[in-house]
């Protein structure tokens, strides 16, 4: 029998009341310190009709804050004030998880904290630029290489992040593998050039992600850690076709014996036929929970799911302007349109002034 958007859905431990998954969505919000705060927890609070929400890109360490105002987790204060989301969302009767992402080389000092460090798996810069505090934009700059001992305290960083996840209360974690970030810049053989077991070969540009998903599976169990990839997308654009293919096929085949609670496929960009093919293949050769996220609509995600190309749809730009997005998808009634100016900053503005449907 196929799968409706409003069906609930059995996650590990959880039950999800649809299967629309609110994307992780980088607000730029956390204007004290990297520190979450109750304006973030309103916003979420006021999302929470998601079967889940997959709370914005968060660092678990002070090398990872490579944009301005992202949140962290990587201490006791992170996980306090990150309970004031996970409180107002499951108040509200929705689940929560939290994306763990290290910025990596897509970064800035200028951005860090004191100390902090702009790290990557080799010493190439990202290409472009990124807004620093000034509000100037800078070019990335070259990433410190980890050595051996700085890539096991990084993976150390992610579990612990994962650990305080659990404690600020969310129910689960997403690593996110996707669009250029740490994890990523290793599987990359554009961003990783090592020599040791972290480069070189698939298996090896595989592992420091594998070790991730290992290790935080064991800390607070699988049935709480999800991944987020996207094969096709961003900083993969220069790798070959078939590298890719084989890359994330090899990579699908780990995780699905790792038994993660999910996979979460994401696109941007240009929808070419390779990327979907690709996202085919991985749903014949995974058995996992499979959600779906770029350029869908209410339409689409019905059919993928009839179709049972997924388990899940996530949307994340239709979340920003649209509190109420499954009320509205079930009443068919209309969405505000998108508008791109308070993205990634400024304060309630653009963020939880957007009103739902019935109050409109
Ligand atoms: C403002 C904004 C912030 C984003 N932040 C993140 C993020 O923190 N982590 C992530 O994996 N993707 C992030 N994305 C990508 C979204 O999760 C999603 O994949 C993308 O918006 C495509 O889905 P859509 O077509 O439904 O909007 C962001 C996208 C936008 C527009």
């Amino acid at each position: 029998m196929s799968a409706k958007l409003f069906d609930t859905f059995k996650l590990g431990d959880i039950q999800l009341n649809n299967r629309i998954v609110m994307a992780p969505l980088t607000r730029c919000r956390a204007i004290n310190g990297n520190i979450p705060n109750s304006l973030m927890a309103t916003y979420y609070g006021q999302r929470a009709g998601a079967g889940l929400i997959i709370a914005e890109g968060t660092s678990p360490s002070p090398n990872g804050l490579g944009y301005t105002n992202i949140p962290g987790i990587f201490n006791e204060e992170h996980a306090a004030k990150w309970k004031l989301s996970t409180e107002a969302v499951h108040q509200n009767g929705g689940s929560i998880f939290l994306q763990i992402m290290h910025t990596g080389r897509i970064a800035h000092v200028d951005n860090l904290p004191d100390g902090g460090q702009v790290v990557g798996a080799s010493a190439i810069a990202q290409p472009g630029v990124v807004k620093t505090y000034s509000g100037e934009r800078k070019a990335h700059p070259v990433p410190h290489a980890m050595n051996a001992e700085q890539v096991q305290a990084c993976i150390d960083e992610y579990v612990k992040a994962a650990e305080l996840s659990v404690q600020a209360g969310f129910d689960g974690v997403e690593i996110h593998c996707a669009h250029g970030y740490l994890p990523n810049q290793f599987i990359n053989e554009t961003a990783n050039q090592r020599e040791d077991n972290y480069g070189g070969s698939i298996e090896n540009r595989c592992r420091f992600v594998l070790e991730i998903a290992e290790r935080m599976c064991a800390a607070i169990g699988k049935e709480k850690v999800g991944i987020r990839i996207s094969p096709f997308s961003y900083a993969d654009n220069d790798i070959e076709e078939q590298t890719i293919i084989d890359t994330y096929l090899y990579l699908t085949q780990k995780l699905e014996a790792l038994g993660l609670v999910y996979l979460h496929l994401s696109h941007m960009g240009e929808p070419t036929p390779a990327k979907f093919d690709l996202w085919q293949k991985i749903r014949s050769a995974y058995n996992g929970t499979l959600i779906l996220c770029g350029d869908f609509t209410k339409e689409s995600a019905e059919q993928a799911l009839a179709e049972n190309r997924c388990d899940l749809v996530a949307f994340g730009r239709d979340f920003i302007a649209n509190p109420d997005l499954c009320e509205r998808f079930e009443n068919n009634w209309a969405l505000t349109p998108r508008d791109k100016s308070q993205w990634y900053g400024n304060g309630a503005e653009g963020y939880t002034d957007y009103v739902n449907y019935v109050n409109s």
